[in-house]
């Protein structure tokens, strides 16, 4: 595994690119940055550094934020690619699925339309980064890309097996507790994370946590509810009994926007057969695109 880590190498950011944007996942006060660890004065909470990337990740669904806990949610996927030779094998063998299905290529054509829309940003935030395979789609058009997954082993694949020339910086972190003050960067990345969440509430919970840190935009993935893919799925359940899937419909993600001040500018589809995902450009209100 160590060759596989070491075979490339990121350009990285030092922490004080980020140390005025960083928030306590807990308490949302601004942290003050150690050598070791990151403190928070607001609840007393320390987040260590491991491998030059702070732990900033909260673990937990819908009773971390007050909601009450289905028995249902997305705990056990949280947990997935901690390891990070799971992280490693994950990664090949979905970008090798994946580029056999050439979706991805048809994902970094969506990316660019969407970056290129919104104009060049200051700082884009990729959450969840996994291992860094969408990066180099969209760090050309940001100063500053932050990675963030809340598994420790994606972040350290992606530091050092994708390379792009943008200065970027690592941290774990929570979709549903961003470790970030609002309106912190000028837009957030956010693929194949919400189909992963089983409760209404978690997805809502993550547009909402997208928006709060995003000034100008948030990309975001979700499996329509009213694509092909899901009604043929629906349609077959009797007969082969597949758990239905995650879905969200446009009308509800454009909801979603408008109580957090934003609106949703395009929502194309990954394939109109192959695929049932939507990639979301959302706005927030007064922005011109
Ligand atoms: C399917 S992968 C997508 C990664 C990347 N966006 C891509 O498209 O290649 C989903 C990622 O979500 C991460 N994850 C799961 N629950 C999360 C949460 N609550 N907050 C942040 N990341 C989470 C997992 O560790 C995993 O790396
Ligand atoms: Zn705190």
């Amino acid at each position: 595994m160590a060759s596989v880590l070491a075979a490339k190498t990121g350009t990285g950011a030092g922490i004080e690119a980020v140390a005025g944007l960083l928030a306590c996942p807990a308490c949302k006060t601004g942290l003050a940055v150690g050598v070791a660890t990151i403190d928070c004065s607001g609840c007393g909470a320390s987040y260590p550094i491991r491998e030059g990337v702070p732990l900033l990740a909260i673990r937990g669904t819908s009773d971390t934020w007050g909601e009450p806990q289905g028995t249902t949610q997305s705990e056990d996927y949280q947990a997935a690619y901690e390891r990070v030779d799971r992280a490693v094998t994950y990664n090949q063998k979905y970008r090798a699925e994946l580029l056999k299905r050439s979706s991805t290529r048809r994902e970094y054509q969506l990316l660019q339309r969407h970056v290129a829309r919104v104009g060049r940003s200051r700082v884009i935030l990729d959450l969840p980064c996994g291992g860094g395979r969408l990066t180099p789609a969209f760090a050309h058009a940001a100063d500053l890309v932050i990675e963030a997954d809340i598994a420790i082993g994606q972040v350290l694949y992606g530091r050092v097996d994708s390379s792009v020339a943008t200065p970027r910086f690592w941290m774990t972190a929570s979709a549903f507790h961003i470790p970030l003050v609002d309106d912190s960067v000028d837009g957030a990345i956010c693929v194949r994370l919400s189909h992963h969440l089983p409760t209404a509430a978690e997805r809502e919970r993550l547009l909402r946590e997208l928006l709060r840190v995003s000034r100008r935009f948030v990309i975001m993935t979700f499996f329509d509810h009213h694509s092909l893919k899901n009604t043929l799925r629906r349609l077959t359940r009797p007969f082969n009994h597949k758990p239905p899937k995650m879905t969200m419909t446009i009308a509800g993600v454009e909801q979603l926007a408008r109580a957090s001040r934003a609106r949703v500018v395009a929502a194309p589809m990954l394939s109109p057969i192959g695929s049932g995902h939507r990639y979301a450009l959302i706005v927030k209100d007064g922005v011109g695109v």
